[in-house]
């Protein structure tokens, strides 16, 4: 019998429906139309790249990279993979001689197949795979120098280095890459930095200003406005000159696509995070660290951890009792170096000039590495906890970093799925979230009723109208029933009076009122609601 078991969304993933949808399409039109009047352009870059792209950019000691990505080797050789899989099943003990030398020749066997296929470059060519056409062979030697020791001695001090050589050898297998390795994007700057490298976007007019728009994938644990799907609408600035400017006018045309969306209850916190120097935030952090040091056995074990690993993301931590404490901490912005001090100062003037509204927060680091200089995020209301709807920073340096010439950058992120919570929210007062054309629901009885109704279905589809158009003829009562249950606004009745008098007749569902139009009449009534 057929398996029944039912499919669900896996976790941390979900469908967005109706009409849910229409006010992400109205958001997603809103950041083209607004970026699009900043002189942006649309960047689309693949879902996957390479694993090392993200690690190298995000940075190996992130939470991103070293626990939430999706990782996967892509190649097609599914009976090498299933080989290995057994072999690294495989289990037995010293005094086992045929199950060893049974596990030796597959091994070797597979060793064989993997070198024929590194000879054909039909794995990877890199120098870690070819350690292991030497490595597996000499674990071998050591294996059969302890099992004649362990039999001349009956020592278990062989058996067990044994048992650790044959771990190094299933090691090795595992370690053994047969294909790419491969990670869905957690976030895009990283892909946006390897497409500018990639297409020499040096050579175009600098800045480049390009925005995209899609999903992001994070294995983290889903609540509220927390998904291992989700969705970002961002945008970065490359190349181009030192310009505190250009920090101004993207924070400027963020909160501009904010407000064109009606997002309520938004709070801008920016602060500078300086550069990697030793009079700057190298100098810092080892103060920082210093300090840390000083209160370690009062803080919790995530920060105790963090003072070795990264002392700047002590500072984001939200546990209560380590607040009075985080407070007395030595602040960033007395560190600065001169030229980031006047950075800092000189983007704080410029958001003044235009208007936008700030709060400076010294203890706003961000989760990533790339960052330099001005940091900045956005909160707005009803989202709980996880309240950040956008995050961003400079990151001079990491085109560099990438393999590509010294280029300055700065950039955003939207978490979509937020921002689509927070208009939910507050759906009266947002008018993306209220725009709507109107929608005619057209009831029809009778052949040459039908005809019309066909014509005046694309008629009104054209003007820009959503018409539901029946596929069967319905009574008028079953029709206007449905089309109040479909939220229609408006019903158009067409029956024979109609045909034959050319006077159609329109129902506006939210008053009842009715009123008899001719064609032309109805369209000009419609179009100037
Ligand atoms: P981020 O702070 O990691 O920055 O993410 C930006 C925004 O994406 C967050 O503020 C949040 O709204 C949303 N977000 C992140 N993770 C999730 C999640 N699991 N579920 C729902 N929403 C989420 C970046 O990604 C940088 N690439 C931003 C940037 C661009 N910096 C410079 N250029």
């Amino acid at each position: 019998m057929a398996n029944k078991s039912k499919f669900q969304a896996i976790r941390g993933t979900r469908d967005l429906l109706p009409p849910d949808t229409t006010l992400w399409n109205r958001v997603e039109q809103t950041a083209h139309e607004v970026f699009t009047t900043y002189g942006f352009g649309e960047i689309r870059p693949p879902v996957i790249e390479p694993t090392e792209l993200f690690a190298r950019a995000v940075g190996g000691d992130t939470d991103i990279v070293s626990k939430e990505m999706y990782t996967f080797e892509s190649h097609g050789f599914l009976e090498l993979e299933q080989v290995r899989a057994a072999l690294i099943q495989r289990s037995f003990k010293i005094d086992d001689v045929l199950m060893f030398s049974g596990f030796e020749q597959q091994t070797l066997d597979y060793v064989t197949k993997l070198r024929e296929k590194f000879d054909k470059v039909e794995v990877p060519r890199t120098p870690e795979n070819e350690q292991l056409f030497q490595s597996i062979p000499d674990l071998f030697k050591w294996m059969h120098d302890f099992s004649r020791k362990y039999f001349e001695t009956e020592s278990d001090l062989y058996a067990e280095k044994f048992s650790e050589y044959l771990t190094a050898v299933k090691v090795a297998l595992r370690s053994f890459r047969l294909g790419d390795v491969l990670t869905l994007r957690p976030e895009a700057t990283a892909s946006v930095c390897r497409a500018y490298i990639e297409h020499n976007m040096q050579q175009l007019p600098q800045p480049v200003k390009l925005y995209y728009l899609g999903p992001m994938f994070r294995r983290e644990r889903p609540q509220k406005g927390r998904y291992r799907q989700f969705y970002q609408i961002g945008a970065e600035i490359l190349g181009g000159p030192d310009a505190p400017a250009i920090d101004a006018e993207l924070i400027e045309m963020l909160m501009t696509f904010f407000d064109k969306c009606g997002l309520q209850g938004t709070e801008l916190s920016i602060n500078s995070i300086g550069h990697a120097a030793d009079n700057c935030r190298r100098g810092y952090v080892a103060k920082l660290r210093e300090e840390l040091l000083k209160v370690k056995d009062k803080l919790g074990a995530d920060s105790q951890r963090r003072i070795e690993t990264n002392p700047l993301r002590v500072l984001d931590s939200k546990l209560e009792h380590e607040q009075p404490i985080i407070a007395a901490l030595p602040r960033i912005a007395d560190h600065l170096c001169d030229e980031c001090k006047t950075h800092y100062a000189a983007v704080k003037k410029d958001l003044d000039l235009r208007g936008v509204k700030y709060r400076e927060n010294w203890r706003l680091v961000r989760g990533l590495d790339y960052y330099m200089r001005t940091t900045f995020e956005i909160t707005a209301q009803g989202l709980g906890s996880q309240n950040a709807v956008c995050g961003g920073g400079r990151y001079d340096g990491l085109v560099e970093l990438l393999g590509g010439p010294p280029t300055k950058g700065i950039g955003f992120a939207i978490g979509e799925d937020r921002l689509i919570l927070s208009l939910q929210d507050a759906k009266s007062q947002s008018p993306v979230a209220s725009r709507q054309s109107p929608s005619v629901f057209i009831a029809w009885m009778g052949g040459r009723a039908y005809a019309t109704a066909i014509r005046a279905a694309k008629t009104l589809r054209n003007a820009g109208f959503r018409v539901e158009l029946p596929a069967t003829e319905l009574k008028f009562g079953k029709a206007l029933e449905r089309a109040s249950k479909l939220g229609s606004h408006f019903a158009l009745i067409l029956g024979d009076n109609e045909i034959q008098s050319g006077e159609w007749t329109l129902k506006n569902l939210a008053n009842a009122e009715q009123q008899k139009l001719t064609e032309q009449a109805l369209l000009e009534y419609l179009l100037k609601l």
